[in-house]
């Protein structure tokens, strides 16, 4: 594998603690209190969620599996010859291999992420399987502007991969944002192949975001562990506990971490009062129906080219090209 490790320049852009602080004091001030879902991301956070991958419970994973298991190949011939792939997170390498494995004389591989433990992971584990490819890890915040690497040759295409239904974490007018910086990145001729989670019975959702083994709710906790490590704030981890329900209006898991008393807690200099089962909300999980996500690619300026499910319907991955050029 011709790795770029040289490439593996920090733009900077991980936000230094006292950032940190105020966008946690930012969301503490919400009403109601809010903290972004990346917050979970530390490396036990990222370890916690590869088991929660695991739980009987979490399908996600597995459908998806299942689903690129019977449809890479015919991924691979709808992207084409010659494709540089960039991945927005580079988490998912089983995934990852099982789309690379099949395409056509790819270009290059280029996987966008914001902490370079996993960025190094992946670079080993691609290094081993494709001897051959072209590696160019790039480090960074894919909601922020990328600068990507030039590829070694030209590439008659550029397909963003955003496996995992990551999206779902995002608001529909973020989600759509998001979806539209991509769409810039790709260029006229390219396209997004994207994981999204469909929607189903709420108990099977509900259940995948709250494990018997409480792997989820180890996990919703650890970003208080984090930020008493990170920013020296004094949450007491048995006063707080995890709460995930499927809000069936809106589509999608609402998680929470409630206050199990009248508490005040420390971040910086704020002291930020906690009333008794108060719900601070600390992810999103958006579902959608084959509709809902066409109206999501619409916002964008996108349409679904091609859209596979795995024998259940339970997710999909969806090819979004630029509006109109199916028609050219
Ligand atoms: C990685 C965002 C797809 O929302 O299902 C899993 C994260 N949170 N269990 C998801 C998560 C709780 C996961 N994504």
């Amino acid at each position: 594998m011709n790795v770029q490790a040289y490439d593996l320049r920090d733009d900077d852009r991980r936000p230094p603690v006292d950032d940190l602080t105020g966008i946690v004091q930012r969301g503490l001030r919400l009403k109601p209190k809010r903290l972004p879902s990346w917050l979970f991301y530390d490396e036990r956070g990222s370890r916690l969620f590869e088991t929660i991958c695991e739980q009987p419970e979490y399908y996600l994973t597995r459908c998806e599996v299942a689903l690129m298991a019977r449809h890479a190949a015919d991924m691979a011939d709808v992207l084409g010859e010659e494709v540089r792939l960039v991945e927005y997170g580079s988490g998912n390498a089983v995934k990852t291999r099982m789309l690379l494995q099949h395409l056509h004389a790819p270009v290059a591989y280029v996987p966008v992420e914001i902490s370079p433990e996993p960025l190094r992971r992946c670079m080993r584990d691609l290094a081993e399987h494709f001897p051959g490819l072209t590696v160019q890890p790039h480090l960074g915040d894919f909601t922020r502007p990328l600068r990507l690497p030039i590829p070694p040759r030209a590439s008659r295409r550029t397909v963003v991969y955003f496996p995992g239904s990551t999206i779902g974490n995002f608001e529909t007018r973020e989600a759509a944002e998001l979806l539209r910086k991509m769409r810039n990145e790709m260029g006229d001729g390219g396209g997004i192949l994207i994981g999204a989670d469909l929607k189903k019975d709420a108990a099977t959702i509900e259940a995948a975001y709250n494990d018997r083994a409480g792997v989820t709710a180890e996990f919703t906790l650890n970003m208080l562990v984090r930020l008493n490590r990170e920013i020296g704030s004094d949450f007491d981890l048995g006063a707080f506990r995890h709460r995930a329900h499927y809000n069936t209006m809106a589509g999608r898991i609402e998680t929470f971490l409630v206050s199990t008393r009248e508490q005040r807690v420390r971040v910086g200099r704020l002291q930020v009062p906690f009333g008794m089962e108060e719900a601070m909300q600390v992810e999103y999980s958006c579902k959608y129906s084959h509709e809902d996500f066409d109206a999501l690619a619409g916002k964008a300026g996108l349409e679904v080219a091609r859209a596979w499910t795995d024998p259940e319907a339970m997710f999909a991955v969806y090819y979004l090209v630029r509006a109109g050029s199916l028609r050219h």
